[in-house]
C-alpha cells in the first residue's frame, strides 16, 4: 500500500506504512519534527495538535491517534510550517508578545489550533482551545495573544499553495488501501468479515497507542462516498454516518440548540473534528453523548450488508452492555432524525465542565398540548449498561399536567427505570438523584428559567 500526503509542503510518499502507525511517531521518528509533542498519547491534552487540510477543511486533529492511512491525499501543517511569508505566523508572534508560554511545552499545540480557528474564522476561543493543556502559563495570556492575532486577518499563503498541490495530484496517484463508495466497502466487508472498521480512531486509535492491541486486517472508511454529510429529504434529515462531531454540532446549531451545547462539551474541538456520528453509535458506549439524545429524537439507523440496506429504531440497536444489533459485515451508513424538535432539551453531568466524559447524559424530548404531556421520550446515558428509554418515567407523565408538581411525584419510577453502577464518574445514589433533578430542570428550561450553569466564562476583570 502506497499513501500520499503533503507534510510541509512537501510531497510525502510511503510505501507499505503500517496501517496503524500514527502520525505523530512519523512526525518525531522519522521526519525529527519534533515541535510536534508527545503528552498523553490519547487524545486528551492536545500537544500533538496538527492541521489537516483538504478541499473542503482545515482541521485541528490530534497526531497521536490519527493514522498515516487516514492521510492519504490530505495536506498536513505542523508547527514547523505555519509561518508565513518568511516569519512567524500572528498568531506566534502574539504567543511572544503576550508571554503565552512558560515550559513551552504545550505552546506548539496551541499555536497549530488557533492557527486553523483563525482560517477557519472561529473567534470562540474558549471552545477552540478546551482540547489544549496548558499546566503552567494559564490561559488568560493565551487567549489574550489569540484575539489579538485574530484582528490581523491574515490567510497564510501555504493554504492556497497546499489546495493547489493537493488538486494537481491525478487521483490514480494516490494508491488507496481505502473503499470509495458504500457498494466497494459493503463488497469488501463481505469478503472480509472481520476486518476492523476505522472512521475517526478516537476510539480505536487508544486500542493501539493504550492498549497495544494489534488490529489485524482494516479499512479505512474516510473516503468512502456517500457516508458523509447531513442532507433533507422530504421527512427527515439524513446524516451520513462518516459526519463528525464537529459537523453535527454546527448543524445542530440552527435545529436542535440544546443538542448543539451538548456537543460543545463532548471532548474538544481536535476529536469533535475527527469522531464520527456512525462510531459514537456503533461503538456501543453506555456512555455516549449522542445516542440519548438521538433517541429522545426517534432517530433511526441505516445499516447495510452486501447489497441489502435495512432501517431500525436507533433504541433497539442497543441490545445489551457491548452488544449491538449488528451483524457480521455489516455496517452504520446514515442515521435519520426528525426535521424539528422545539422541546428537545440535552443534559451532560460530569465532573469537569470540557473536555471529560459524562456520568449521566439525560435527554427530554416531550410533546405539551393545552398544558398536558400528550407523548414523552425520555433516553439516558450512564444509566445502564446501554444507551436506554425511562419507559416507566415517560408512562407516568403521559396525559399529566405539564408542572414541576408532576415531576416531583416521579419518584420511584426512576428506580423502575434504571439500576445505575456506581463507578469512578459516579455512585448509583448520585445518578439516580441526577436523573430525578434533570427532570426539575427541563420544567424550568422549557419554563423559561436560565438553568445552564456555565457561567464561569473567562472574563474580562481577568484579561
Ligand atoms: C480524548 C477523548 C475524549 C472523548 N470524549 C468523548 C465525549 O465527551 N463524549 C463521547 O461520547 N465520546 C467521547 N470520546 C469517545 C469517542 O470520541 C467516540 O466514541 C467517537 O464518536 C468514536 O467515533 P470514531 O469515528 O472515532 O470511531 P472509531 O474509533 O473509528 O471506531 C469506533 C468503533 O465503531 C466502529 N465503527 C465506526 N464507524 C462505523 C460504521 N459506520 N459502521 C459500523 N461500525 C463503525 C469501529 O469499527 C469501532 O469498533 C472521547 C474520545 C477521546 C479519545
Ligand atoms: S499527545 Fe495528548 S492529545 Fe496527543
Ligand atoms: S507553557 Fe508549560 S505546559 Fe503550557
Amino acid at each position: 500500500m502506497m499513501i500520499s500526503f503533503l507534510l510541509n509542503g512537501e510531497t510525502i510518499r510511503v510505501d507499505t506504512p503500517s496501517a496503524t502507525q500514527s502520525l505523530l511517531d512519523f512526525l518525531r521518528d522519522q521526519r525529527h519534527l519534533t515541535g510536534t509533542k508527545e503528552g498523553c498519547n490519547e487524545g486528551d491534552c492536545g500537544a500533538c495538535t496538527v492541521i489537516v487540510i483538504d478541499a473542503d477543511s482545515v482541521k485541528a486533529l490530534n497526531a497521536c491517534i490519527l493514522f498515516l492511512p487516514q492521510l492519504n491525499g490530505k495536506a498536513v501543517r505542523t508547527v514547523e510550517g505555519v509561518g508565513t511569508g518568511a516569519g512567524l505566523h500572528p498568531i506566534q508572534t502574539a504567543m511572544i508578545d503576550h508571554h503565552a508560554s512558560q515550559c513551552g511545552f504545550c505552546t506548539p499545540g496551541f499555536v497549530t489550533s488557533l492557527v486553523a480557528a483563525d482560517i477557519n474564522k472561529d473567534r470562540d476561543f474558549d471552545t477552540v482551545l478546551a482540547g489544549n493543556l496548558c499546566r503552567c502559563t494559564g490561559y488568560a495570556p493565551i487567549i489574550k495573544a489569540a484575539q489579538t492575532a485574530a484582528q490581523s486577518d491574515t490567510m497564510p499563503e501555504w493554504l492556497a499553495t497546499d489546495r493547489q498541490a493537493l488538486a494537481a495530484w491525478a487521483s490514480d496517484e494516490v494508491a488507496l488501501a481505502q473503499p470509495r463508495s458504500i457498494e466497494e466497502l459493503a463488497t469488501h466487508l463481505e469478503k472480509h468479515p472481520h476486518t476492523q472498521l476505522i472512521a475517526g480512531a478516537t476510539d480505536v486509535g487508544l486500542w493501539v497507542t493504550k492498549q497495544m492491541r494489534d488490529l489485524g486486517e482494516v479499512v479505512f472508511l474516510n473516503n468512502v462516498a456517500g457516508m458523509s454529510g447531513i442532507t433533507e429529504t422530504q421527512t427527515h434529515m439524513r446524516i451520513g454516518a462518516m459526519t463528525t462531531i464537529e459537523d453535527c454540532r454546527l448543524f445542530a446549531s440552527h435545529r436542535f440548540p440544546s443538542l448543539e451545547a451538548l456537543l460543545r462539551r463532548y471532548a474538544s474541538t481536535q476529536i469533535r473534528m475527527a469522531a464520527t456520528l456512525g462510531g459514537n453509535i456503533a461503538n456501543g458506549s453506555p456512555i455516549g453523548d449522542s445516542p440519548p439524545a438521538l433517541i429522545a429524537l426517534d432517530a433511526q439507523l441505516e445499516l447495510r450488508r452486501g447489497s441489502t440496506t435495512r432501517v431500525i429504531d436507533l433504541k433497539d440497536f442497543f441490545i445489551d452492555y457491548g452488544k449491538q444489533d449488528l451483524h457480521p459485515s455489516e455496517f452504520v451508513t446514515a442515521i435519520f432524525l426528525p426535521k424539528s424538535a422545539p422541546n428537545l432539551r440535552c443534559y451532560k453531568i460530569s465532573k469537569r465542565m470540557d473536555q471529560d466524559i459524562s456520568a449521566v447524559c439525560g435527554c427530554f424530548n416531550l410533546t405539551i398540548e393545552d398544558g398536558n404531556i400528550s407523548n414523552a421520550r425520555i433516553a439516558f446515558g450512564g444509566m445502564a449498561g446501554i444507551p436506554t428509554r425511562a419507559h416507566n418515567v415517560e408512562a407516568a407523565l403521559m396525559n399529566k399536567p405539564f408542572t414541576i408538581e408532576t415531576f416531583k411525584n416521579l419518584r420511584g419510577h426512576w428506580e423502575q427505570d434504571f439500576t445505575p453502577l456506581s463507578d469512578m464518574r459516579a455512585s448509583a445514589e448520585y445518578r439516580l438523584r441526577v436523573a430525578e433533578n434533570l427532570g426539575l430542570r427541563y420544567v424550568h428550561d422549557l419554563e423559561g428559567t436560565q438553568t445552564q450553569v456555565h457561567e464561569a466564562q473567562v472574563s474580562e476583570v481577568l484579561l
